[in-house]
């Protein structure tokens, strides 16, 4: 499987804090059939004021770690980036780390705050797709408007935005809302990708494997492949910052 989604580089973020959790995380991974990672730290300006280069420091950092205890995974890097006027500014400076592309576009894994949909959101994806940046929405299902009014995601559909449910709100991990709306959405046709959102071994481990076989048995084995597999991968091997095992080889 290939997770397009998670806070495996330590110390910038809410997810790993050393490098010692951040192996941790991706041999657990690695354990439950995940070859291939994105590291997706948050960007949110004024709570995690992360950018490409230091994002990109800390990359290089963990995977000399990973060559040297041998194993076998391939790594790339983007971010999560929360939804603010900023962005406008990030992407005419080129500081947007995107996680590939989809249809000759540049995808940007982008968060709403749980709490609510911004005013505005709406302009500004509009703005992004008339720069050629494609919004793949993170965990739409753990949204309190997208609770209450699960529509309100059409609109944003309709603009061409992706939708990534976490693999953990399947699996009830999130509350009977989230599972209940990422299920939705999936019946609906309208989710990409699926990954782990990952942050820690003990509270929010990697669950692809136990979301991949509760898709396989709501829908069939298609599904989960095209969810879990075929569609991030073509995202992922369009980043622009991999790192393969293989290449040390
Ligand atoms: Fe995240």
């Amino acid at each position: 499987m290939i997770d397009l989604h998670s806070h495996i580089l330590a110390g910038i973020d809410d997810g790993a804090r050393s490098i010692d959790d951040s192996i941790a995380l991706i041999s657990q991974s690695v354990d439950s059939g995940v070859n291939k990672i994105i590291a997706t730290p948050h960007l949110n300006i004024g709570s995690f004021d992360n950018d490409l280069a230091g994002i990109e420091d800390v990359f290089h950092h963990l995977f000399n770690k990973i060559i040297e205890l041998n194993i076998t995974v391939e790594l790339a890097f983007a971010a999560e980036v929360r939804i603010c006027p900023e962005i406008i500014l990030l992407a005419k400076n080129k500081q947007l780390p995107f996680l590939g592309k989809h249809k000759g576009q540049n995808l940007l894994l982008l968060e709403f705050p749980d709490s609510h949909i911004p005013p505005g959101s709406e302009k500004l994806v509009a703005w992004l797709f008339e720069h050629n940046i494609c919004p793949i929405i993170a965990h739409p299902e753990r949204n309190r408007d997208l609770w209450e009014h699960p529509n309100l995601i059409d609109d944003f559909i309709k603009q061409g935005c992706l939708l990534q449910i976490t693999a953990a709100s399947l699996l009830g991990g999130f509350g009977e809302k989230s599972q209940k709306l990422g299920w939705h959405y999936i019946n609906l046709g309208l989710v990409h990708v699926v990954a782990s959102d990952m942050h820690n071994l003990k509270r929010r481990p990697n669950r692809m494997l136990e979301a991949y076989k509760a898709i396989t048995e709501k829908f069939d084995i298609n599904k989960a492949n095209k969810l879990c597999i075929d569609n991030p991968n073509s995202i992922f091997i369009s980043n622009a910052f991999i790192k393969s095992f293989k290449e040390i080889l």
